[in-house]
């Protein structure tokens, strides 16, 4: 109501100013039943006064329009007006670093985007419109990476115009007042405002983001673009969000709108809260791990950088006490960096959330060797992860990649590994176009090589060694295609960094075995339950788990362990093998998948175990028992009236997500003890 006077009052004394229709709002906090919003979907006004565009349920849309239409245009002329708006915006994922989909400001012609689809459309489009140009413009802000939109990352913002593949997007940071670029992360729950100009004369269209109160001096996004062609005279603005089998509740804490200038900036403290977190029904043990984990991360962060903060290494190459012990492993600085042509893109194999590898060769010798770098953001516990890398340089097994030596320079770590020509085996599972289709005799070979260096690295050493991290990724393959375990010890390392970002998430989860939320407590059990996952993804060639599969393919087990009991084990063998393989081999790795991949770590086998029947020195099992689900009958009651998915599939997902909370624990644990990998170390 306030403001329609204030705009009756525009009106009245500013007529002379421009013949247009001046327009602006400002929303700090909302009202429930406010007439000046029109919200549809599960949209709604929390108790804190935060708008919630979604709950976290799946499958659901949600939009939030301001009521009245903006002129856009000046009547009679086909240019849109400059435009200024302020939001601010909280993702709260339903589980830590894992939710979706995203939400988006739009300006669209109607507040009425009735038959909109949730996941990857944001509820703006329905598929068919999808390719039509029905005019919408929106700035998304889209936490899960779609190919169907050709989506850069899982955590990004664009500019669409009339498409959801976007005009042009870029991974989510923000500017300090310095104009150093940090990082930011959508699905973290933070507080972040956004900032979106369009300038009519230039052309132009800015976004910013911070997670603070002031206006960066510097944009995020750039676009030049005339949206005369987008928008009609009158346009209605507002905000979409959807969640898919991933899910997040969407917040919208503040917004100012501005035709006649800058939109002022909103000051975060005054806004309303973030909602806590609404659970559907028990699992309340999970929230409490998750909440306790993540205070605990807090507080592991803050001691860990004050630690970091009070010893800052300034010198370079420092030679410590303990690394004399291992002299002969150690290199310099300049040695790799001759070696590797001064860590040029050329000789660039490949990066990661830990850092970068590279191809090189060393002075006076003929081999190659892959040089890690590792990067200055995951610089937390770097000499606890020396001393445990300095003991792991001992191991030595025809299986595993040989860690030749390391160096220390400053903050950043190289790790000199024995060079592996064939790359990783994920990307002969599942890589876009794999250059090779591995052949079912090369797929056991590998996976008997796998097995026994698991073996050696639990029983054949003097202490056990327990990887952590055994994935097709980390499975490496040499000249003549021996699958060889790399990166032990790494794991931890990147956990430590401070990006809790999906994308390293999604790839380990799914490797997770189900005691390692509850207890948090590393056993070797929990390799075995990774090289379960392993197993199947080589027998099936597909991913444990495939965000892009129909929903009862999700979870590979579910799906491999349906098929079983239907009797059809063939429907789940890799096609690419074209029929072509040992049937009792095959038979017997999938059994053993599902094996390993059993819940309760007593049903799971040993190493040695597993290593006797690849080796066919046991008959394979004869029985294989259900995989058998946590919490059968912990039902969720799922109400998200669309229709999409029955409680029982989502119930195996949630499961499955419930694994993946384990890591937090683990890792947060582990801060506090830094030999959380190598089990029985004695330290
Ligand atoms: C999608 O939207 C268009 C335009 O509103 C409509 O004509 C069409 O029927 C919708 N399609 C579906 C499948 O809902
Ligand atoms: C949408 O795209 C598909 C495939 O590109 C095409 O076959 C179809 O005709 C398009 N629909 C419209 C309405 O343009
Ligand atoms: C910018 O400021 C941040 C914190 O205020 C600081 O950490 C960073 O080093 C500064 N960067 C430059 C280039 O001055
Ligand atoms: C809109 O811009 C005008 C002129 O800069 C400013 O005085 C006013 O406070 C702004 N209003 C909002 C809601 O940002």
């Amino acid at each position: 109501m306030e403001t329609l006077v204030f705009v009756w009052l525009l009106l009245i004394f500013l007529p002379h100013l421009t013949s247009s229709l001046t327009q602006e709002f400002s929303f700090t906090g909302f009202k429930k039943a406010s007439p000046n919003l029109i919200m549809s979907g599960v949209t709604e006004i929390a108790n804190t006064g935060a708008i919630r565009l979604t709950t976290d349920t799946s499958r659901v849309i949600g939009h939030a329009f301001y009521s009245l239409p903006i002129r856009f245009k000046p009547p009679g002329q086909n240019r849109v007006l400059s435009f200024s708006t302020s939001f601010v915006i909280a993702m709260v994922p339903e589980y830590v670093a894992l939710g979706g989909h995203g939400l988006a400001f739009i300006i669209t012609p109607t507040p009425n985007l009735q038959g909109s689809l949730s996941s990857q459309y944001l509820g703006i489009l329905n598929s068919s419109r999808a390719n039509v140009s029905s005019n919408f413009f929106a700035v998304e802000f889209d936490t899960v990476k779609d190919l169907e939109f050709e989506d850069i990352n899982d955590n990004h913002v664009g500019i669409d115009i009339n498409s959801l593949e976007s005009s042009i997007s870029t991974p989510v940071a923000y500017f300090l007042p310095n104009s150093t670029k940090k990082e930011l992360f959508l699905d973290s729950g933070r507080v972040i405002q956004a900032w979106i100009d369009y300038d009519s004369n230039k052309k132009r269209l800015d976004v910013k983001l911070s997670p603070l109160s002031e206006k960066p001096k510097l944009s995020l996004l750039s676009y030049n673009i005339d949206l005369s062609s987008v928008f009609g005279d009158e346009m209605y603005v507002g905000f979409s969000a959807s969640t898919g089998l991933l899910a997040s509740s969407h917040y919208i804490l503040g917004w100012n709108f501005n035709m006649s200038g800058e939109a002022m900036s909103l000051s975060l403290p005054s806004l309303p809260r973030v909602p806590r977190p609404v659970k559907k029904k028990k699992s309340p043990g999970l929230i409490l791990g998750v909440s306790f984990s993540c205070s605990l991360l807090i507080i592991a962060v803050l001691v860990a950088a004050v630690m970091f903060g009070i010893k800052k290494v300034k010198d370079e190459d420092r030679v410590e006490e303990w690394e004399l012990d291992y002299g002969p492993h150690r290199f310099s600085y300049r040695e790799l960096k001759k070696a590797t042509n001064g860590f040029g893109d050329k000789e660039l194999l490949g990066s990661g959330g830990f850092g970068k590898v590279y191809k090189g060769k060393l002075p006076d010798s003929e081999e190659f060797v892959a040089v890690k770098r590792i990067s200055h953001e995951s610089k937390q516990g770097v000499r606890e992860f020396m001393s445990e890398v300095s003991s792991i340089g001992h191991l030595r097994h025809r299986n595993l990649v040989q860690l030749l030596g390391w160096c220390r320079r400053r903050q950043d770590l190289l790790l000199v590994y024995d060079f592996m020509p064939n790359g990783s085996l994920d990307m002969y599972l599942f890589g876009e176009n794999p250059k090779v289709i591995l052949t079912w005799d090369q797929r056991f070979k590998i996976i008997k090589g796998v097995a026994s260096a698991l073996l050696y690295l639990h029983e054949g050493w003097e202490q056990t060694v327990i990887h952590r991290d055994i994935k097709a990724a980390n499975v490496l393959l040499d000249g003549d295609m021996n699958g060889r375990v790399g990166d032990f010890g790494l794991a931890k390392l990147y956990e430590h960094g401070s990006n809790p970002g999906v994308t390293r998430v999604v790839g380990t989860f799914g490797y997770l075995a189900p005691e390692l939320t509850k207890s948090g407590k590393l056993t070797t059990s929990t390799d075995v339950y990774a090289f379960g996952a392993l197993l199947l993804e080589v027998a099936c060639g597909r991913r444990p788990i495939e965000t892009n599969a129909l929903p009862e393919e999700l979870v590979m087990v579910d799906w491999v362990w349906s098929r079983w009991q239907s009797g059809d084990i063939r429907e789940v063998v890799d096609w690419r093998l074209n029929g072509e393989y040992d049937e009792d081999e095959v038979v017997m790795v999938i059994k053993l998948g599902l094996l390993c991949s059993n819940n309760s770590p007593e049903v799971r086998p040993t190493m040695r175990q597993v290593v006797m029947y690849l080796e066919k020195q046991f008959p394979s099992p004869e029985v294989v028992p259900a995989p058998d689900f946590l919490d059968a009958n912990d039902s969720m009651c799922l109400d998200d009236g669309s229709g999409n998915i029955n409680a029982g599939e989502f119930e195996d997902f949630v499961d499955s997500a419930r694994f993946y909370s384990g890591p937090n624990q683990t890792s947060t644990s582990s801060i506090f003890s830094f030999g959380g990998k190598t089990k029985t170390d004695g330290r």
